[in-house]
């Protein structure tokens, strides 16, 4: 009722369990860490095992070995939970005509159908106990497409289209559904891919944060991980209950144009 009523707007997550895909590293690590902050107890999934028991040592929670490539292990799996963030993703630069056909159909595995197999498996619980929080690690690439990013920009945008839909079915039900859209971010996957821009681009390395990545952008600068998990957090917590099927940008501006 407070909730409803707007009261308290603090997030307090004790007694929610959370599941942070890609929670190993860079943007899903610090979800998970603002998750458990907020009082859930998280599960940490990652194919990095190392990496993701790491997190959740540090944060109290527990950690799960998966790639989510692996559809069918993970079609074959059951899963509950109260808060769930689709976040692991890959990055591949080329031009579509020397795309490796395989290394589009798992990118899309990954970032499409594993979001589809591990929503599917928590919907049932949530609308059991009508509270759920789906949180979809989309990216501008979500609404925008850029060159040499076919597979990553293809599968952003159909996450963005389950999580509309997860929206509509699970609204009347208690649950929420929302795409988070950054630009880039401060982590390995964005630092990996420094050498394929530059190579595509035909620029030097040194050239390509500013003339590649914070081209379209106003504010000249890679956002943290954390700025990006703060809002993660505000979309579990009371005060957006009522905030489904949107899709927030922080990108510096980029989409503004
Ligand atoms: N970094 C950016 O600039 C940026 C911008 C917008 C959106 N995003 C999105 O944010 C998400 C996280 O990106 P990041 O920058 O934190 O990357 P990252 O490389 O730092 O972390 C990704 C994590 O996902 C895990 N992972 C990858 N494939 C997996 C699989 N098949 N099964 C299980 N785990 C797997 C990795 O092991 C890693 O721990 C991605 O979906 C990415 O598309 C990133």
């Amino acid at each position: 009722m407070a909730e409803q009523r707007g009261l308290g707007n603090t997030t307090d997550l004790t007694g929610r369990t959370a599941l942070v895909t890609g929670g190993g590293s860079g943007i899903g690590a610090a979800c998970a860490r603002a998750l458990a902050g907020g009082g859930a107890h998280v599960v940490v999934i990652d194919r990095d095992a190392e990496a993701a028991e790491a997190v959740a040592i540090e944060i109290g929670g527990e950690s799960l070995a998966l790639d989510l490539g692996d559809l069918d292990a993970l079609a074959a799996r059951s899963f509950d939970a109260d808060i769930l963030l689709n976040n692991a993703g890959i990055q591949t630069v080329a031009p579509i005509v020397d795309f490796d056909p395989a290394t589009f159909r798992r990118m899309l595995d990954i970032m499409v159908t594993a979001p589809f197999l591990l929503t599917r498996a928590v919907l049932p619980g949530m609308y059991q106990r009508r509270w759920g929080r789906i949180v979809n690690i989309s990216s501008v690439h979500g609404l925008r497409a850029s060159e040499y990013k076919s597979a990553y920009v293809t599968a952003k945008h159909a996450l963005e289209g389950l999580s509309k839909v997860t929206a509509l079915e699970g609204g009347p039900r208690g649950v929420t559904s929302n795409c988070l859209n950054p630009g880039y971010v401060n982590t390995p996957l964005v630092q990996k891919q420094i050498a394929d821009q530059a190579r595509t681009h035909g620029i030097p390395e040194s050239e390509v944060i500013e003339k590649v990545m914070l081209a379209e952008s106003a504010i000249k600068r890679l956002l943290e991980p954390e700025e990006v998990a703060d809002l993660a957090l505000w979309l579990c917590g009371p005060m957006a209950g009522s905030v489904t099927g949107s899709s927030y940008t922080m990108d510096g501006g980029w989409s503004a144009r």
